[in-house]
């Protein structure tokens, strides 16, 4: 483990709050490596989950305790993510999951666009943040896509500033890749998408267990991204400036709420699991606070949180990518440069010779560890470094509760399939 923690990161405890990791399958531990599908859950979050069912089960607004209950800990709830995206609890969005509030949110925005006008979407993204948008082409919207060097897997900045102009309405990007771990510079594109008069999306949903979210300093217009893949519950939850929340229209029923933020919530929420996110961003926040006990506010917890689970995934990545290197056949995908990994989480894509990404993850699977193989939804860049047909790439996720024995486990298990 030397190396991979920092002095005040405590995986022991870490491992504590998550029960599901004590999982045995064929006599071997589990070792977790699929979080970017999703995450374990702390049981912080599950007792929070319970908790609503035996005190605060009702639906919202009534005049008696379990509704009132009901509706204070949704206010709470608004209040973690407030805290998360560093906004007002006014601008927060629950609902189904990223994919569900991002194509509500197009169609919103679409009843103001006409033929013409212009979206810029990435190559780079989850098609999450590809197909609502291209939904609007119905109406005459354009898309334009923006390509990526492939050498790295980094956006191409200088077919951004092509593909941006003054049609462009809306420019589409993620924080980072879940298929190849780039971070994008995000505050810079939403510059140049400002300087166009383009509102700014990102899909932040790769980005957010591995990253402090900080939307006042990237300036975007919205942002969403999905509890379950930092810890939570499966939901998902957007971010978007007061301002936009109230001038656009949602579709919605006639009876319910004019007023922003509900009326972007539509039916009724799974509230128990609103529960359970205000408890995942407590857990993240208590976890800072054992890194850094000086810290004053949820938000500064949050913050040394990020601080050192960064630190800890770095150098869980450095050995992951190191002993990837050493194996025959090896092609990882994006960026391998120890001192690019601030453009990068510690999500990882590759193919090892011809073996079918599928047959690896099996192979690895039986041993107790768990990997995704295939395209994880981003199509476009499946397609584009030519997998698409041959069953895409074997991803690792690490995350903060993975450990470098788990890492070195999976390197053994690969040598072994290798030279089986
Ligand atoms: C980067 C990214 N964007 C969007 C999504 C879709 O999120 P949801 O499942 O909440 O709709 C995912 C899910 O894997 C994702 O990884």
């Amino acid at each position: 483990m030397q190396g991979t923690e920092s002095k005040t990161f405590d995986i022991a405890w870490v491992r504590e709050q998550f029960p599901s990791l004590k999982l045995r399958v064929n006599g071997q531990a589990a070792a977790f490596l699929d979080g970017p599908a999703g995450t374990q859950v702390p049981m912080q979050v599950m007792i929070a989950v319970q908790n609503y069912f035996l005190s605060a089960n009702a639906n919202t607004y009534g005049a008696f305790a379990t509704s009132r209950s009901n509706d204070a800990m949704i206010v709470s709830a608004r209040r973690a993510m407030a805290d998360f995206f560093n906004c007002d609890s006014s601008e927060v969005v629950f609902g189904q999951n990223m994919t569900t509030i991002t194509f509500a949110l197009a169609r919103a925005i679409g009843r103001e666009l006409k033929a013409g006008d212009e979206i810029v979407v990435t190559t780079l993204d989850h098609d999450a943040n590809v197909a609502p948008w291209r939904a609007l082409e119905e109406k005459g919207v354009v898309i334009r896509q923006v390509d990526i060097r492939e050498s790295d897997c980094t956006l191409d900045m200088d077919d951004f500033k092509r593909k941006i102009s003054t049609k462009t309405k809306l420019v589409a990007v993620g924080y980072a890749s879940n298929m190849v771990g780039t971070i994008n510079p995000v505050a810079e594109i939403t510059k140049l998408a400002h300087a166009a008069g383009a509102l700014m999306f990102v899909d932040a949903v790769h980005y957010a267990p591995h990253g402090l979210i900080d939307v006042k300093a990237l300036d975007c217009d919205f942002l969403a991204c999905s509890p379950y893949k930092f810890f939570g519950p499966h939901m998902g939850t957007l971010y978007g400036k007061r301002e936009h929340l109230e001038k656009f229209q949602p579709y919605k029923v006639r009876p319910a709420t004019n007023t922003s933020p509900e009326c972007w919530e539509t039916g009724t929420q799974v509230q128990e699991l609103i529960a359970g996110i205000g408890a995942a961003v407590d857990y993240i926040a208590e976890l800072g606070r054992r890194c850094d006990p000086d810290v004053k506010s949820r938000r500064e917890a949050l913050q040394a949180a990020y601080r050192a689970t960064h630190q800890y995934e770095t150098g869980l990545l450095s050995r992951l990518i190191a002993g990837l290197q050493t194996i025959p056949g090896m092609r990882i995908f994006g960026i391998t440069d120890a001192n690019r990994f601030d453009e990068r989480c510690s999500t990882l894509s590759f193919r090892l010779g011809d073996h079918i990404p599928t047959k690896i993850a099996a192979f690895l699977g039986e041993r107790g560890i768990f990997t995704w193989d295939g395209n994880f939804y981003a199509l476009n860049l499946s397609e584009r470094l030519g997998v698409e047909q041959r069953g895409g790439v074997l991803r690792v996720g690490l995350l903060h509760y993975n450990t470098a024995d788990e890492v070195e486990r999976l390197l053994r298990s690969l040598y072994e399939f290798v030279t089986r």
